[in-house]
């Protein structure tokens, strides 16, 4: 078998799916009851590239969770490969979750006493990869979204646009099949939110995996192949979805 080291741009070329069937998600705050999302059933896969649109509290995030492992559904089912996310132990949950997405959100979570070469290579060495490997990886990736001159700059160094630069290449580390981004450029001024859209469209094209984007901007959803619109924890619209 040919080795995958020599390459730091090699990516899984395996397939990926992610279904949910009738999926709902239900929240209890103080004794009340929320649905956050009713009885979705969807498919995406590492050839998916669709934005998720809708207004403010219709549940766009918390499907992005049912579909990325962060949370489990409350009654449905969502599967990954076949496999029913509430049927797997913690350590194949986190292997999904560590290996086979990637994911971005409007804050960026970056650790702030950590430098940007530091903060790409962290779930890399979560994951137990050799220091080498995730050196590689997180230099090859920092170059890949601009960010080759810095490297050694903390987050509170960085402007928005380039903290989000390196969300991006961190979300990228384990080389996951499907990149999921929750209002990535929510917080961004017009001119810099082109540009990570841009480095979102190259990336996903440069390492052949899919896209699912959240968004409130009707022209970034105008700009992915599918979307899908929600309304009160449903879909309500998805077309180009295949
Ligand atoms: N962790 C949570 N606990 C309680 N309610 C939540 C939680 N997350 C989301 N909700 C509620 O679920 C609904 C959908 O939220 P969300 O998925 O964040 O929508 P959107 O991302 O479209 O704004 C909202 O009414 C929200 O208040
Ligand atoms: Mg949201």
């Amino acid at each position: 078998m040919q080795s995958t080291r020599d390459n730091p741009a090699e990516t899984k070329v395996d397939s990926f799916k992610i279904s949910m069937q009738e999926a709902s998600k239900v929240y209890e705050i103080h004794g009340h009851k929320v649905t956050a999302v009713r009885g979705v059933s969807l498919t995406v896969t590492n050839r998916t590239c669709t934005a998720i649109v809708g207004k403010s509290g219709s549940g766009k995030s918390t499907l992005l969770h049912l579909l990325s492992s962060l949370e489990k559904p409350s009654t449905g089912k969502v599967s990954f490969n076949g496999k029913n996310l509430t049927e797997m132990s913690d350590s194949e949950i986190a292997k999904i979750r560590g290996q086979r997405v990637g994911i971005v959100f409007q804050m960026n979570n970056l650790l702030p006493e950590f430098s940007a070469l530091e903060n790409v290579q962290m779930p890399g060495l979560i994951a137990g990869l050799s220091k080498k490997e995730v050196s590689d990886r997180a230099g090859f990736l920092l170059d890949k979204v601009g960010l080759g001159h810095r490297v050694n700059h903390r987050p509170s160094e960085m402007s928005g646009g380039e903290q989000q630069r390196v969300a991006v290449a961190r979300a990228m580390v384990m080389r996951p099949s499907i990149l999921f981004a929750d209002e990535p450029t929510g917080n961004l001024d017009e001119r810099t939110s082109l540009e990570v859209q841009n480095l979102f469209f190259s990336i996903v094209e440069a390492f052949k995996i899919g896209l699912v984007m959240v968004t409130h901007d009707s022209d970034l959803a105008a700009r992915l192949p599918s979307q899908i619109r929600m309304e009160d924890g449903r879909i309500v619209n998805s077309d180009g979805m295949v």
